[in-house]
């Protein structure tokens, strides 16, 4: 990609509002020892950098019609270029009947009307990297929709050319399913074509009928789909249920769940032994990743890795070629207390290849939201989440309204539209994480014309809301900014190893990051000090600390944390 290096917009682009802490201000921090050793890696941003994703729908709707759009996204892009982000990643703008809200594909090489066009997509493209920003797309390879017109065709016939594309069999010998697997949502992965007589595969919805990922027609097909976006510009892809997409070529059964077993395996009543991370996975991930390394720069990819062991997840990354980040799903359910955190931290860095990279991120569009989840409504608990996402070694992920702090928000259930809140609420869902950005307090919150309905409600407006807290110093957004604004200029907070604080106390989570920087957490309810400190706070959660020299005890009450430079470098 051609345009500036958001490295390069010292304090942000387009004018401060809250004192942010500028390159002058760390000028003494920017002892950049690796400074050379990395100017040459063209997957730096990627590495360094801070990502947002934008959930399309939810972000900004400039025609009045309740859903947002591309064209809401161009026209709010200088927020984030103002937040300091590095690139965006957009869940599904691709057509769709919208039966799981866009992650049902009916066209991988367009753009759904309720969104705009593809000059559209274009356009935002390039306003997008003329700010420095760079811009991933989401590619949903596991299924399409069964609307997809390669489905429509598939179930012509037993014979049709296209019928192979897909994942069929016939039923056992008491008509039913093939096998005994369970779909992600719960219920059978298989429903019956009556017309033709077999069944055919759903890792989720009946309405995301599976691909058939062991014919090689359907791989060819892949990457010239990456070709189509790689050569307008798209910098990468967040790649949908990456783990799932390659099944057993004989479909057994799978295992029964054990009472030792992951609750969610007892839910499911057995291991996804056959239908998920099945070795061959990697053979599909090594040739997308020669696919965007043809590319100058690389394309980047970042994979849903939904899976629970730290081994597993760190696999995905192969020997430097298949993905360049892995989601970790091993954070996102623990518990917000220091040893819970510590934990998965620590596991994640011994568990990844020696040059692999970590993500990072407290939340996305299928996941309660972070101040709801982790903070449970405590606002200190809230700054430490943002904090630690921003400072944890590795590529760091914002889901959109994550810069302010933006808790779920409660729905009745005629409000629910989500397939799996409309069949579990209240007890699941994830309409609570997906309702419009408030962008002011006034009616239609800034996301839409005043009087227009949102497609899903607004949470509080009032609470929070970008227009207030932008004219806040004291606020999440201006927090999460600043924390952008640090990384940025402090290199060790940006590629300096992890290592855990030593007796840290128990409530802490206290770490090191490269030589010169400490970032401690005090997630318990009371005080607690951490010994043997030196150092200035550089940006605490309570700003009124910004810039407080300590001489040996880092005091920091329940709830609060800080990011301190070190007076000498930790060896
Ligand atoms: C992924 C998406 C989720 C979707 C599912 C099926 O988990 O993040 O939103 O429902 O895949 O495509």
């Amino acid at each position: 990609m051609s345009g500036p290096d958001p490295r390069d917009r010292p304090g942000g682009g387009t004018g401060s509002l809250t004192p942010v802490p500028d390159a002058d201000d760390h000028a003494d921090d920017v002892v950049d020892d690796h400074a050379d050793d990395h100017a040459d890696d063209p997957l730096r941003w990627w590495r360094e950098g801070v990502l947002y994703q934008i959930y399309p729908r939810s972000w900004a709707d400039s025609d009045g019609d309740g859903i947002g759009d591309l064209r809401g996204i161009i026209d709010h892009l200088d927020h984030l270029a103002w937040l300091g982000v590095d690139g965006i990643w957009l869940s599904p703008v691709t057509p769709s009947p919208e039966a799981d809200f866009g992650y049902d594909v009916a066209d991988y090489r367009g753009v759904d009307p309720r969104y705009g066009t593809l000059a559209d997509l274009d356009e935002l493209i390039a306003a997008a990297h003329a700010r420095g920003i760079r811009v991933l797309l989401d590619l949903v390879p596991n299924h399409t929709s069964s609307e997809h017109p390669w489905f429509a065709e598939a179930r012509r016939s037993r014979d049709d050319p296209r019928r192979d594309w897909y994942v069929w069999a016939d039923p056992s010998p008491d008509g039913s399913e093939p096998n005994n697997w369970v779909s992600s949502f719960l219920g059978p992965a298989w429903t019956l074509d009556p017309a033709t007589g077999q069944y055919y595969l759903h890792n989720f919805l009946p309405e995301q009928p599976d691909l058939n990922w062991w014919n090689d027609v359907v791989r060819d097909e892949f990457d010239a789909i990456l070709s189509f976006w790689f050569d307008r510009g798209v910098d990468g892809f967040r790649i949908d249920v990456c783990h799932m997409i390659v099944k057993d070529r004989e479909l057994r059964d799978n295992p029964p769940a054990t009472e030792a077993d992951h609750w969610i395996d007892q839910l499911r009543g057995q291991l996804q032994t056959w239908n998920s991370c099945r070795p061959e996975v990697h053979d599909v991930l090594r040739r997308w990743h020669r696919v965007a390394a043809s590319y100058d720069p690389p394309r980047v990819f970042v994979g849903e890795t939904h899976v629970r062991d730290l081994d597993v997840m760190a696999s995905f990354y192969g020997d430097g070629d298949q993905l360049d980040g892995a989601f970790n799903f091993s954070l996102l359910p623990a518990p917000f207390e220091a040893a819970a955190l510590r934990e998965v931290v620590e596991g994640t860095e011994a568990a990844l290849p020696t040059d692999a990279w970590p993500v990072w991120t407290a939340g996305n569009h299928d996941e309660s939201r972070y101040p709801t989840r982790w903070a449970q409504g405590d606002p200190g608990l809230t700054r430490c989440a943002l904090m630690m996402t921003l400072t944890l070694r590795g590529t760091a992920f914002l889901y959109y309204g994550d810069e302010l702090g933006l808790p779920d928000t409660e729905l009745t259930r005629d409000q629910v539209l989500d397939p799996v809140g409309v069949k579990f609420f209240p007890v699941a869902g994830r309409d609570p994480c997906r309702t419009p950005m408030p962008w002011t307090a006034e009616p239609g919150g800034g996301f839409t014309a005043p009087g227009v309905e949102p497609w899903l409600p607004f949470g509080d407006l009032a609470a929070c809301n970008v227009a207030d807290q932008r004219h806040d110093p004291d606020s999440v957004l201006s927090l999460c900014r600043d924390l952008i604004s640090l990384r940025a200029a402090v290199p060790d907070l940006r590629e300096g190893s992890y290592a855990t604080w030593p007796d840290a106390p128990e409530e802490v989570f206290a770490y090191r990051r490269g030589g010169r920087v400490l970032v401690a957490l005090n997630l318990g309810a009371g005080p607690a000090t951490v010994e043997g400190v030196g150092g200035v706070v550089r940006v605490a959660t309570d700003r009124g600390r910004d810039g407080e020299r300590v001489d040996g005890r880092l005091e920091l009450p329940g709830g609060q944390g800080a990011v301190i430079w070190l007076d000498a470098p930790a060896s």
